[in-house]
């Protein structure tokens, strides 16, 4: 199947630069209306490349570290990460998973407008905004070698998408619009949940927290009702995802996001256009907090963070 793929991938490049060498015989300007290389582009067959684990170029090194940033981003970079929770904690299956959020094709999309910010973002800082929200960290200097890391990773699980060209399963799936009952979400948590994550939410093991110091912050996707939701209906219990009916799985996640978590300083300027979705959890422009949980110190400081930067963390030269 993977051969037969590959050979089909490969016989598309291989017609598309004929065709191109072709049209530019005959006629230079044809090659341009015939956009060769989007008709090659297939999202339904295209697969992220896999990472090499014995790397022999600089490149292949630089995807290999990035890769090993987002599995062990808590103990890779302390100094950068609030709690217990890795990148792959969310992005599962080394951020190849659809419908958690995957990261294969996002690179291609960037820079790219967010509401959110209601700025045009470049990838650096997307990543950053799930290092000081999602990881209730700090923000990686950009031109350190560790963040170029981690672009050489997305960059090279979206090799062959076309830039602002789109893969199935991306992001979260948009849930029906329920609302969840956090008394039966408690009853479902200690059914479902509890032998790994934990009586008090903050994960056993190396499982990561779901709420409390350790955990994601209030400004992280995950701790909106719906797309916890989202991430929780198709993605948990680990073991049997898929389980919980969409009622549940909102029950569940409106448990999990009233509970306390890190804060998220400068949370009241996001969506600063207004437009915030209904379940942002704290005030913004035109928006009033829904259901908001008690916010915790964080336990690291950003500030702190960037000046006192791990040595490891150096431009890249
Ligand atoms: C608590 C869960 C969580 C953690 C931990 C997390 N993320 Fe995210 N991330 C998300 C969610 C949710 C989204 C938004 C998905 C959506 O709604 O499209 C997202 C979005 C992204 C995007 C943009 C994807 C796109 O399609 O535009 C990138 C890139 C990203 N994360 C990288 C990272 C990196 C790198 C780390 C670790 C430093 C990380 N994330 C940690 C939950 C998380
Ligand atoms: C068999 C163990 C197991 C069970 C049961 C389980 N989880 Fe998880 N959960 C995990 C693991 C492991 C991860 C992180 C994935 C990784 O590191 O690959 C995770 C990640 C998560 C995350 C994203 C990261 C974070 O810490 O916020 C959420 C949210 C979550 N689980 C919610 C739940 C909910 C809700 C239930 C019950 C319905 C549940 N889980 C049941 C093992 C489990």
């Amino acid at each position: 199947m993977h051969a037969r793929v590959r050979l089909l991938a490969a016989l598309a490049v291989v017609s598309a630069c004929s065709l191109q060498e072709a049209s530019n015989r005959v006629d230079s300007t044809a090659a341009v209306t015939q956009k060769p290389s989007s008709r090659a582009w297939n999202p339904n067959t295209w697969q992220a490349p896999t990472v090499d684990s014995t790397p022999d170029d600089p490149f292949e090194i630089a995807v290999y570290r990035g890769l090993a940033i987002l599995t062990h981003t808590h103990d890779s970079l302390p100094g950068y990460v609030g709690g217990n929770l890795n990148c792959t904690s969310c992005h599962l299956d080394e951020g190849r998973r659809v419908n958690a959020a995957p990261l294969v094709g996002a690179f291609a999309r960037y820079p790219k407008y967010m509401d959110r910010s209601g700025a045009v973002v470049p990838i650096e800082d997307r990543v950053n905004y799930c290092f000081t929200r999602s990881l209730a960290g700090s923000k990686l200097p950009p031109d350190s070698r560790e963040m170029q890391d981690i672009v050489a990773y997305l960059a090279f699980i979206s090799t062959g998408v076309p830039t602002g060209e789109h893969v199935p399963g991306e992001g979260l799936a948009k849930m029906p619009a329920l609302t969840g009952d956090s008394s039966k979400g408690r009853l479902l948590f200690v059914d479902n949940c509890v032998r790994c994550h934990g009586n008090n939410g903050a994960g056993l093991g190396p499982i990561p927290a779901l709420w409390g110091p350790q955990s994601f912050s209030i400004g992280a996707s995950m701790a909106r009702q719906e797309r916890a939701a989202s991430f929780i209906r198709h993605n948990m219990p680990f073991d049997r995802p898929g389980t919980l009916t969409d009622q549940q799985a909102y029950d569940v996640a409106a448990y999990i996001t009233a509970m306390p978590r890190p804060d998220s300083p400068g949370k009241e300027t996001d969506w600063p256009d207004g437009g915030a979705p209904p379940d942002a959890p704290y005030d913004t422009k035109g928006h009033k907090a829904f259901r908001p949980p008690k916010v915790l110190p964080r336990t690291n400081n950003p500030a702190a963070a960037i000046v006192a930067a791990p040595a490891s963390v150096s431009r890249t030269k």
